[in-house]
């Protein structure tokens, strides 16, 4: 089905499922601990050997020599690969370095060597005796000496990364009140519970990868890319995920490994990182440099806006965005944003939720904060007077917004947030030793959708069962897309079952980048739309002017049960229209906070956060409040306690655990609130609906960090806001 044109009325206007708080459907499973998870699945394929990763002792440099004869007489060993002895890999999509092979390493705990044995304790013991003499290099790993304040690091293309609109210089010389801060987000850790993780066999030249995944048809081309074999010999299958937050978006080690161990051992190989690889040998979020330059009116309106961002990668591969969100933000008609990026030899930088916005808000919304400081203005009223026009989006002239409501979202949150009860004034309230403040912020976070394909079975005796290589990252997504086909087929919802990440099904857009919920049910809409038509055809209705509603179909005053059509399936994806470019598709928040800060320790408490959001039709009530609280307790995190230390003589992330590596717990954040605006986007897809679960890490940490100031008073621009910092 192509998607070309803004959405009229639609059955999702009058829906009885959709839109629904309904329980997820695989809850159950996953709260008895009974959903399989990659590692778990033993029963997929017999004879399940344990593979055992080795990661390289130095950040760069190469290899001398590597002896593995001690690891292959070792008890239970059935095979030892080496990287000195395979010939490289190839890169896959996202990987900045072969995730194998030859003697170079490229970065700390790149694999290099993989041990396979009867059992997992036979393997690490053997991966233990295997002794490697390495020749280390001097590397680069300190963003800040490698990307001084001048744009010296080079951008995309080795060109920098910029826009500009109007004349910033001139402008922001000119402008009375001048804001030019510079603030620092740390590298961080998806730190998911689940580990990546891949069983893998081979039946001749055909591979199966029972793995953890977010992107199912991505992993299944770049495994033919790395291992130089067709990738329709590969299939993947991931029907669960313990957390992915972009960590799993690309193939990593885990699968790579278990392909090559799997072929060495002859026998399927089963491999979970450890985790400390999780931290050096995966990917991460890049730190980011920022400085931002705002000029304003003493009224408070923006007439200059520049956001220059630094970040480093491996070979000089992407940064993070941190001016992502700053062209949609807020008006002002001269403007610069630019991305410069480093080369560092530190493990590879890559996404992680809302890549670009989650640490880019964190800079700008404590800008706009001190902006209205300076101008003595609550932050509310600047923000509703720097909203840009509907029809001209700030960064992008040529773009409208599709449908916006971020004045709405502040306005409400201040309403029932009790934002008057404020001090405009910073360390005025106080409650014994406890210093007490609240910050607000707002939140933008684009709504992309991609191609979405689904197969629909309308079994004999009337189920319906949905397929399609979408994930389900914990995200909810079987639900919404069980939601979407019960309402569409006009079955309960009880009657429906979704089966999802299997490689063989029609290629989903996936799960990233916060497109999968809009992308994945307007896929199942589009194959349910051609299953109406084909049951229609089969029982002699028009199946687009038939009404699909208790299990039957009705036309022209007749009436059939859809179990007269007897098996039959259909299958569609949704594709969108070039119309969509003329749009900035948006996500937005208005996101508040209250805390007490120690007046004695510094230590800081979070009392309460709001988020009020406005993201086109909510599917499930219930699922998207999740997915907001957990991105709100993620970017609390990324506020206060969030950082993998750099060792910088070495070149690897030190805290590599979850002893090490922070995250906060439910008693961080006693009360957390979540609403929803009940608002439709017509242009993003037929559902009218967008994602949320990056939208929920935008914003957030700066409404943390604005309420620490206003508690204190002191303004800390590098995060994490950790205690040692406001004594
Ligand atoms: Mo997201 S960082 O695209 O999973």
């Amino acid at each position: 089905m192509e998607f070309n044109a803004p959405a009229g009325t639609n059955l999702f206007d009058q829906s009885k499922i959709v839109g629904k708080s309904t329980p997820r459907i695989d809850g159950p499973l996953k709260t008895t601990g009974t959903a399989p998870y990659a590692y778990e699945r033993h029963d997929v394929v017999a004879n399940q050997a344990y593979g055992y990763i080795v990661g390289a002792a130095i950040a760069k440099g190469r290899i001398v020599s590597m002896d593995t004869s001690a690891a292959r007489a070792a008890p239970g060993v059935l095979a030892v690969i080496a990287a000195p002895e395979t010939k490289p890999v190839g890169k896959g999509m996202g990987n900045n370095a072969p995730l194998f092979g030859g003697s170079e390493v490229a970065h700390y705990h790149q694999a290099v060597a993989c041990v396979v044995a009867e059992t997992f304790e036979q393997a690490r013991a053997a991966a233990g005796l295997i002794r490697t003499r390495y020749q280390r290099a001097d590397g680069s790993f300190d963003l800040a000496g490698a990307a001084p304040a001048a744009p010296l690091a080079k951008g995309r293309d080795g060109k920098p990364d910029q826009s500009t609109l109007g004349d910033f210089a001139t402008a922001f010389a000119a402008a009375p009140v001048k804001i030019d801060a510079r603030y620092t987000t740390p590298d961080e850790s998806h730190a998911m519970m689940e580990p990546h993780a891949t069983i893998a066999a081979w039946e001749g030249e055909k591979l199966t990868l029972w793995t953890s995944n977010q992107m199912i048809a991505w992993g299944k081309g770049s495994m033919g890319q790395i291992l130089g074999i067709d990738p329709a010999n590969v299939r993947l299958d991931s029907p669960y995920i313990g957390g992915g937050f972009g960590g799993k978006l690309f193939v990593r080690a885990d699968a790579v490994l278990a392909a090559l161990a799997a072929k060495a051992a002859a026998r399927p190989v089963k491999i979970a990182l450890q985790r400390p690889l999780m931290a050096n040998n995966t990917s991460h979020r890049h730190a980011t440099i920022q400085r931002i330059r705002i000029g304003a009116g003493r009224d408070g309106r923006i007439t200059a806006i520049a956001h220059e961002n630094w970040s480093g990668n491996l070979n000089g591969e992407d940064g993070e965005n941190g001016t992502a969100q700053t062209p949609s933000l807020y008006a002002g008609a001269n403007r610069m944003t630019a991305n410069y990026i480093a080369t560092l030899d530190l493990p590879e930088g890559n996404a992680m939720r809302a890549p670009g916005e989650a640490p880019g808000h964190l800079a700008l919304e404590v800008a706009i904060d001190e902006l209205a400081e300076a101008v003595g203005m609550d932050p509310i009223a600047l923000r509703i007077l720097n909203e840009p026009k509907p029809e001209a989006v700030p960064g992008t002239p040529d773009q409208r917004f599709s449908d916006r409501n971020l004045v709405r979202c502040l306005r409400e949150g201040a309403e029932r947030f009790g934002w008057s009860k404020r001090s405009a004034k910073p360390g005025q309230m106080r409650e014994g030793r406890w210093l007490i403040g609240m910050g607000v912020a707002a939140g933008y976070r684009g709504a992309p959708t991609g191609t979405s394909g689904a197969r629909i079975k309308l079994e004999a005796d009337g189920r319906i069962i949905v397929e399609t290589d979408m994930t389900d990252i914990g995200t909810g997504t079987y639900t919404i897309i069980a939601q979407t086909a019960a309402e569409t087929m006009g079955v309960p919802l009880e009657r429906v079952s979704v089966v999802l990440g299997d490689s063989d099904f029609p290629v989903s857009a996936g799960s990233g980048g916060q497109w999968g919920a809009a992308s994945s049910t307007a896929g199942t809409y589009a194959a349910c739309v051609a299953l109406r038509r084909a049951i229609g055809q089969k029982l002699g209705f028009d199946g687009d002017a038939a009404s699909f509603v208790n299990g039957q179909i009705t036309a022209g005053g007749r009436t059939r049960p859809l179990t007269d059509a007897g098996a039959l399936s259909a299958e569609d994806s949704i594709k969108f229209g070039d119309f969509k470019r003329g749009y900035d598709i948006g996500t937005y928040a208005g996101h508040f906070c209250e805390v007490a800060v120690d007046a004695y320790t510094g230590e800081t408490r979070i009392r309460r956060m709001l988020a009020v959001c406005d993201a086109g039709r909510v599917l499930n009530p219930l699922s998207a409040r999740s997915q907001v609280v957990g991105a709100m307790v993620m970017s609390a995190g990324a506020a206060l306690m969030e950082e993998l230390a750099v060792d910088k003589r070495f070149g690897f992330f030190v805290n590599h655990d979850l002893a090490g590596y922070e995250v906060p717990v439910h008693a961080d954040i006693p009360h957390q609130e979540c609403l929803f605006l009940d608002t439709l986007d017509p242009v993003v897809s037929p559902m009218k609906a967008k994602g949320v679960g990056e939208l929920g890490i935008c914003g957030p940490g700066a409404a943390v960090a604005n309420a620490i100031y206003n508690a204190t008073g002191i303004r800390v621009r590098d995060y994490p806001l950790t205690l040692d910092k406001y004594l």
